[in-house]
């Protein structure tokens, strides 16, 4: 039996950015949050090392760097007047979070304590700053907590273990969504005003990835589904430090603390490829420097990793090498205790995953397929934009990963992410909130379960004569060998039709369980759907960008073309064919320059 529900605003997704819409929106309407997972165990508990903040705790700082480095770091790809708006709001929005309760770690003064991460720098000396404002290297957990707990005051309805499988549009104006129950395996239909997608990554269509199994792509798969653009998905970030054939993370702050990356042959290398910041280039430099060395052969003997090396004689010696200073002018000097303190997981992780003590041993790491920058195009309010003419969607808002909005362009700085889900978290909550104010519920059609249910019984009905997990095996391994970290046309074009030949495939899949409770058999099979239709929107944008930009490095197209290239693409899925259209990117004073770090 489907259930009905009614809210005035439905929030689908309870990561940081869901959350933030939630406490938002709720401020002014009956809201609503709808989640697959309990909402602490959301992703965004995986960003460890720090959220961006130009508070210049612990040395100068400038909103208007901050600025400067994430244009730069979008290598000139993001809008530029969304990305100030970001950096202006961002001391904001770390004091609203540590007035929320948020228990940041603090200097010996008692104020937020702050790291160096990539990219972000002094933007006179061109030295790495410290701007990072982190709760040891739980930053993103310890926002999922205090955000889940202001939500919980302020009486946010929580459907927890629902699994939203489609938007409900009418009349171009979006007015609920159709989720299923876990625990029953029962559709429920929810009648919305505003509907907010805040439902993460797609990170899971790649192999090697710090993404959580949740990470399926739903949001942006079913936005395609329903004739809404993608926009920029060539562009995905992969992390440089990723646990060797895991992916998962070992933040960024470890590097900012004054680890380093190493060769085989013991080489810090980043010291030739960034010769400034080195090890804190951004992430799309490391990256590739990375898979220049193992491409050399310097690969830890001989493989397909590096180590990074977080030891405090390490650490030491290279900050003395380097001249690295203290903020009151001191040699810097670190113990295996200080370490200890701030970056306590990372230290756990390893012991578990890799059997090494890092302030003994040096980690095994490699890129990981880390973070989308592109997804559901929206307008600095979170107001979902359909078109290359930004033409607002009446009652559809994004925020979060799932969400391009562009502040992060064709590469995202460390930090900026936490950011982005705050900023335009509560952007989205409070835009969704004031249109729902203004306006009526919408009809639903007549049948709105219809789509929802053609999709499952299909899944169920199915004779299996293919498994949903090798095709998951076979569009991962593709993705990674061929949209990954470096890029060519056939390389590309191969993956392009590779992935059509699985989207042909997965319309056999079969499930073994047609129970009806906790079926995850079930959501496995349709979460793949999405990963399929994102991986192909992915591949196809990836094979028309015929430059290299941040993620999206050529090695038939070695260079950046702003000429032609620097503008959005948008994806649109017509008939199972994927087409694409472009739009501009908003420059305000900052000219694209050569990025040199
Ligand atoms: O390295 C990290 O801690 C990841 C942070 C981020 O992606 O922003």
């Amino acid at each position: 039996m489907t259930q009905h529900h009614q809210h005035e605003v439905v929030i689908v997704g309870a990561g940081g950015a869901g959350l933030m819409a939630a406490l938002y929106a709720s401020k002014g309407a009956d809201t609503a949050v709808i989640s697959k997972l309990y909402p602490t165990r959301s992703h965004t508990g995986a960003a460890q090392g720090g959220i961006g903040a130009a508070l210049g705790n612990l040395e100068d700082d400038h909103v208007d760097w901050h600025t400067f480095d994430t244009v730069k770091g979008s290598d000139y790809l993001g809008d530029q007047d969304a990305i100030a708006f970001m950096c202006e709001q961002a001391p904001q929005v770390v004091y609203e979070l540590e007035h929320m309760g948020l228990p940041f770690s603090r200097t010996k003064e008692g104020r937020i304590a702050q790291r160096r991460f990539g990219g972000h720098t002094n933007n006179d000396t061109h030295q790495p700053v410290t701007r990072a404002c982190y709760a040891a290297d739980r930053t993103g957990h310890m926002i999922l907590q205090t955000l889940y707990q202001q939500c919980i005051k302020n009486k946010v309805h929580f459907y927890d273990e629902f699994h939203v499988l489609d938007l409900l549009v009418n009349d171009g104006v979006a007015n609920g969504v159709v989720a299923v129950a876990l625990a029953t395996g029962e559709l429920h239909v929810f009648h919305a005003k505003s509907v907010v997608f805040a439902t993460g990554g797609h990170g899971r269509v790649w192999e090697v990835t710090s993404n959580a199994y949740a990470y399926t792509g739903d949001g942006v798969a079913i936005a395609l589904r329903k004739g809404i653009p993608a926009q920029d998905l060539e562009f995905f970030q992969f992390h440089p430090t990723g646990i060797r054939k895991m992916g998962i993370l070992i933040t960024e702050g470890v590097r900012g603390e004054g680890g380093v990356l190493i060769n085989n042959e013991g080489e810090r290398f980043m010291d030739r490829y960034a010769p400034t910041v080195k090890d804190l280039a951004s992430r799309d430099v490391v990256s590739r420097s990375m898979y220049l060395e193992m491409r050399d052969g310097k690969g830890i003997n001989g493989k397909r990793y590096l180590y990074l090396d977080m030891r405090p004689e390490t650490v030491n010696k290279y900050a003395e090498l380097d001249g690295r200073k203290t903020p009151d002018g001191k040699p810097y000097r670190v113990t295996a205790e200080q370490l200890l303190s701030k970056v306590p997981d990372i230290i756990d992780f390893a012991r578990t995953y890799l059997h090494v003590d890092p302030m003994a041993e040096p980690m095994a790491v490699q890129p990981t397929a880390h973070y989308a920058m592109g997804g559901i195009p929206t307008n600095a309010r979170g107001e979902v934009v359909i078109d290359a003419k930004n033409t607002v969607m009446p009652g559809f808002y994004a925020a979060g990963e799932v969400a391009c909005v562009s502040v992060h362009g064709a590469n995202r700085l460390g930090t900026n992410s936490l950011l982005d889900l705050v900023v335009f978290g509560k952007e989205a909550g409070l835009r969704a909130t004031e249109y729902a104010q203004g306006a009526d519920y919408k009809d639903l059609e007549a049948d709105p379960t219809a789509y929802t249910r053609e999709q499952v019984d299909r899944l169920l009905s199915n004779p299996r004569e293919e498994k949903a997990a090798l095709i998951a095996e076979e569009m991962k391994s593709e993705m990674f060998d061929n949209v990954g970290v470096y890029r060519t046309e056939t390389g590309m074009q191969a993956a392009e039709k590779k992935i059509e030949e699985l989207r042909a495939r997965y319309l056999k899949v079969g499930v073994d369980d047609h129970g009806k409770l906790f079926n995850t058999d079930l959501l496995n099979a349709w979460e793949l759907g999405c990963l399929l239709d994102v991986a192909q929107a992915t591949a196809a944008s990836a094979v028309a960008r015929k430059e290299s930009r941040g993620a999206h490095a050529r090695e038939d197209f070695p260079t950046r073309d702003d000429e032609t290239w620097m503008k959005h693409t948008l994806a649109w899925m017509r008939e199972g064919a994927i087409q694409l259209d472009y739009k501009a990117v908003t420059k305000t004073k900052y000219e694209p320059m050569e990025r040199v770090y």
